[in-house]
């Protein structure tokens, strides 16, 4: 089930922002074009560190074949993924024919895609460009309630000159838990949970983390626990936190803390309309193997 779960993670990963960069074109998955080295293309963004999962969506081209784009994989397994790990409460229908564009850039895609240091107008104006709300962009943000975050991501929010902010009882329970992750992890850049509720009591209980509403064994479960993190200042991204800054973010995200059921059908609608969003190329393939042109 882990197995299962991490590789459900990573197919919404996948399909998460790499499709506000030129929309659904699976060009994310190609490891170099005709035109770019494997430096240069989207999957070595440094917006993209997160992203995993690509051996996921490979072995599922291997039994779909040369008809199925890997657009559509990408999208299809992150609706499977939303459905995995809300339980079964997130679902919704998606149409196929989408097809996989030529061209991938680490520049554009640098240039393009949110970064978690963003001020909240800028995450608002770059979901603008796509045409998505501020209630999508806060609805969208709760898929922030699975997963896993470099310290890389977060870290201006463990440093006082840099920290937007942060109960400072959970930044202090997050330091010491980072300093240990390093050694388990074997790397100065650990990975850290996201969400407050799938750390340990003595975590929560050292950070006072206010439960009410939040099923605390529901570990791994995509729901709408991200937005009781959020308003007791107890997430790792700032491109979260800031969340509260705007005056029509903040009211979604209490919104969404009080109304699980509305936050679920929010969220299956925003995930259909990113998942629709056209393909920008001008040339298009159906590619035999995803990681590269044909
Ligand atoms: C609002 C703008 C967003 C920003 C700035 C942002 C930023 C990030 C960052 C920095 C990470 C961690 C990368 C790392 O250090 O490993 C991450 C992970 C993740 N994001 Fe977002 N994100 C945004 C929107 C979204 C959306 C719209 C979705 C899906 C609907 C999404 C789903 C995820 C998931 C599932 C992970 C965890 C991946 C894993 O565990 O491997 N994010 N995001």
């Amino acid at each position: 089930m882990a197995m299962k779960l991490t590789r459900a993670v990573a197919g919404a990963a996948v399909l998460s922002l790499c499709v506000l960069l030129a929309g659904c074109d699976g060009s994310v998955l190609l490891d170099t074009t005709p035109s770019n080295s494997s430096s240069g293309v989207e999957k070595a963004a440094a917006n993209n560190i997160g992203l995993r999962g690509f051996e996921l969506i490979d072995a599922i081209k291997a039994k779909l074949g040369d008809a199925v784009s890997c657009a559509d994989i990408v999208v299809l397994a992150g609706r499977d993924a939303a459905a995995i790990l809300s339980r079964g409460r997130i679902t919704y229908a998606l149409k196929t024919g989408r097809r996989d564009g030529v061209v991938s850039s680490a520049a554009a895609a640098d240039a393009t895609l949110p970064q978690s240091t963003f001020e909240v107008s800028q995450l608002k104006g770059n979901f603008a460009k796509k045409n998505f709300t501020t209630e999508e962009l806060v609805v969208l943000s709760g898929a922030h309630a699975v997963g896993v975050s470099h310290l890389s991501s977060f870290k201006d929010r463990l440093n006082a000159a840099t920290a937007t902010p942060i109960d400072p009882s959970y930044a202090a329970a997050l330091a010491r838990d980072v300093e240990a992750l390093k050694g388990q992890q074997n790397t100065t850049d650990p990975t850290e949970r996201f969400n407050i509720r799938d750390m340990d009591a003595g975590f929560r209980n050292a950070s006072g983390f206010d439960a009410t509403g939040v099923n605390t064994t529901a570990v791994g479960v995509l729901d709408n626990s991200f937005y009781h993190a959020t308003l007791q200042n107890m997430v790792l991204l700032k491109s979260d936190w800031v969340l509260r800054t705007d005056g029509e973010a903040s009211g979604s995200l209490s919104d969404f803390r009080d109304d699980a059921a509305k936050w679920e059908a929010e969220f299956a609608a925003a995930m259909v309309k990113l998942s629709n969003l056209p393909a920008e190329g001008t040339r298009f393939e159906i590619r035999k193997s995803c990681r590269s042109t044909n």
